[in-house]
């Protein structure tokens, strides 16, 4: 099993819009895929049509095994399924920091349904936190968008100097490009600096697209409905290379 996160320290900067096309492509290349949504505001369970069960309000990942596999949830889609975000997991940080040992609790809830998946994506929410540092302890990669701009150059800084801080391993980030602005030269001049300055950036970028926004009344991954544009084939090949890079 590979776990992937989509995380980045910022908000709105596409992590939900490729954390549901990956799931959905890594699917459709026959991985046993899960999407777990981390982030309390449920956009991944939302783009899938897909609530958590009324019984299952609690934060189930501290509630022993038979109450997280319970809460998994399947897609329309085969190979895919969801464990829906729900309100409480605004508390993750409440719950880990009462435990021993809290910065490992993500990968002791996960063990259970490991062998299930070949491929587990995390949906994370936009701070640095106990439970981030769970993400970055237990990823195999940490995919992070990134809009050229400078004040997510900076945000991207950050992330790279909290990893050098507290020793988790910076070669597991693996930044791309998101919601790319062509005709921007402030975009092209930034991409350019980051990259110049990090091999690790992805080749692939996600361009500006209102097909993307879109999803959002479509209420399915982009991928899924398949028409030929720009931003949906980038995600594609956002994949490949993901793919390329962890799934051997
Ligand atoms: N490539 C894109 N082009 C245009 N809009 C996008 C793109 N990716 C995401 N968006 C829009 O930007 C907003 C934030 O994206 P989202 O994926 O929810 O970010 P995050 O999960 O990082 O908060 C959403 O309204 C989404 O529809
Ligand atoms: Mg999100």
């Amino acid at each position: 099993m590979k776990l992937i996160a989509c995380y980045s320290n910022k908000g709105g900067v596409g992590k939900t819009a490729a954390s549901v096309n990956l799931a959905y492509a890594s699917a459709l290349s026959g991985n046993r895929t899960l999407l777990c949504d981390l982030d309390p505001q449920g956009a991944s369970g939302f783009y899938f049509r897909v609530k958590p069960s009324e019984k299952l309000k609690s934060n189930i990942f501290f509630e022993g095994t038979k109450k997280f596999a319970n809460a998994i949830r399947e897609t329309d889609f085969h190979n895919l399924d969801l464990l829906p975000a729900n309100i409480s997991f605004r508390d993750f940080d409440i719950f880990l920091s009462r435990m021993k040992k809290s910065r490992s609790r993500l990968n002791k809830a996960l063990k259970p349904v490991d062998g299930e998946y070949d491929m587990i994506l995390l949906d994370c929410p936009p701070n640095i936190s106990l439970l981030s540092e769970n993400v970055f302890k237990v990823a195999d990669g940490i995919v992070v968008p990134v809009i050229p701009t400078t004040l997510s150059q900076r945000t991207l800084k950050q992330l790279y100097e909290f990893f050098k801080e507290q020793g988790y391993q910076a070669s597991k980030i693996f930044p791309f490009f998101s919601m790319v602005q062509q005709s921007k030269s402030l975009h092209l001049e930034t991409m350019e600096a980051i990259r110049t300055g990090n091999k690790q950036v992805l080749n692939t970028w996600i361009p500006f697209s209102t097909h993307i926004e879109r999803m959002g009344i479509h209420r399915a991954p982009a991928l899924s409905y398949g028409e030929k544009e720009e931003a949906v084939a980038a995600y594609a090949q956002l994949w490949q290379e993901v793919q390329r890079l962890f799934v051997h």
